[in-house]
């Protein structure tokens, strides 16, 4: 096993606020950071290979051990069950995952549907409510669903509430609250116990 720590990142919204936590635990992270395509960039002074995956797929890299460590959403977290250690919660992206749909209706009675990108946890959640739904799996732009009668409900992430708003739904409830996490993969953990130990105490010292 080489000495240098890769560490998955999630691309998008995640990344400013991930980078910026990181150069406040005095990482220095070069400019190509702030604007580039590249998928993988190489910081050999800090002994860091940086991946970028979508959100959803951090957990993978983790698991699968071609990134030693990881930040990842509390959201893909609870939805993934990923065989990864959670050691961190580095506060970052604060967002929570709710119920909502178009105003003042109610549920079909009879075989009420339910839109969302986290199937395994709206399934879970509508479980613990006793009530029996149909999940229906989107990839994204969610709040199309109830609006066209894909759906009675969706499951999703609210983060200024703004997307809610522009297209006319209400929020019903508030499932969780989420924060991006600092994960591992446990045999790296084994074998770059150092590397990894000195890192969460970076970065937990600037949380
Ligand atoms: C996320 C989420 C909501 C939106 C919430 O979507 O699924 O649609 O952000 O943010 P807001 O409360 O600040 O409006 P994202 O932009 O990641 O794209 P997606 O539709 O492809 O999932």
């Amino acid at each position: 096993m080489s000495n240098i720590l890769t560490i998955a990142m999630p691309k998008g919204r995640i990344f400013e606020e991930a980078v910026e936590l990181l150069r406040k635990a005095d990482y220095k992270l070069p400019p190509e950071f702030d604007d580039s395509r590249k998928l993988i960039i190489d910081v050999a002074e800090e002994g860091l290979r940086f991946i970028l995956a979508k959100p959803m797929d951090v957990a993978t890299y983790v698991e699968h051990g071609v990134a030693d460590v990881g930040i990842a959403g509390k959201d893909v977290l609870l939805e993934e069950e990923r065989d990864v250690y959670e050691l961190l919660d580095l506060k970052i992206s604060h967002c929570y995952l709710a119920v909502a749909g178009l105003p003042d209706t109610k549920m079909n009675e009879v075989a009420p549907r339910v839109a969302t990108k986290y199937p395994n946890v709206a399934e879970a959640y509508f479980r613990e409510q006793g009530e029996q739904v149909e999940i229906i799996k989107l990839n994204g732009s969610i709040e199309l669903a109830p609006i066209i009668g894909l759906s009675d409900r969706i499951v999703d992430i609210v983060s200024t509430g703004r997307t809610l708003k522009e297209n006319g739904l209400s929020e019903y409830e508030r499932i969780i609250n989420v924060t991006s996490r600092f994960i591992v993969n446990p045999v790296s953990y084994r074998m770059k116990d150092k590397q990894i130990d000195e890192m969460v105490t970076r970065l937990s010292e600037v949380v």
